[in-house]
């Protein structure tokens, strides 16, 4: 097979390395005071879905939307205020953590022309937007 048809998920390591990814990442949120305020205080579920997500975002098997349905990702953050700053934050931490599991530089490339955006796209502070699961008619889990 040549290489570009060679999945992201495949070329970062599989199921494994997306799961190292996102432990890495949240052990970065769970060091910095300000991120962590964002997040619930039991982490493991979102780290579950984050593995879930990426593993499909990346071209693995879509197992998230199997189990949560369409990700709706701007609408499922609603209910954690994101600020510019978070979501500069999140980049960073995303980054580390691809870097620290040996993400190769182009592949890096790729996948933060893709989540700058996203990421910037999650930003809800100052917005009127529903705060409340029960505000959005869905469930979040
Ligand atoms: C911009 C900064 C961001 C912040 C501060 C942030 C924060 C959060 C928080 C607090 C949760 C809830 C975790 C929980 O319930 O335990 C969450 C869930 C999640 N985030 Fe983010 N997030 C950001 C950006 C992103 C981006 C860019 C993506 C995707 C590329 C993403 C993907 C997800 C997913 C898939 C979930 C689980 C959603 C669900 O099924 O409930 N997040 N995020």
């Amino acid at each position: 097979m040549q290489p570009e048809q060679v999945t992201l998920f495949e070329r970062v390591g599989g199921r494994d390395a997306v799961g190292r990814i996102v432990e890495a990442f949240y052990r970065h949120v769970e060091a910095d005071p300000v991120q962590r305020a964002i997040y619930p205080d039991d982490l493991e579920p979102g780290k579950e879905k984050l593995k879930l997500f990426f593993e499909q975002w990346m071209g693995g098997e879509p197992r998230y939307t199997g189990l949560y349905g369409h990700p709706r990702l701007r609408r499922r953050h609603f209910p954690f205020v994101i600020d510019e700053l978070a979501a500069g934050r999140w980049l960073r931490y995303m980054r580390q953590a691809m870097q620290e599991e040996g993400v190769r530089e182009q592949d890096l490339r790729q996948v933060f022309e893709a989540l700058g955006p996203l990421a910037h796209h999650m930003v809800n502070a100052g917005q009127d937007v529903p705060r409340g699961a029960h505000e959005q008619g869905m469930r979040l889990s």
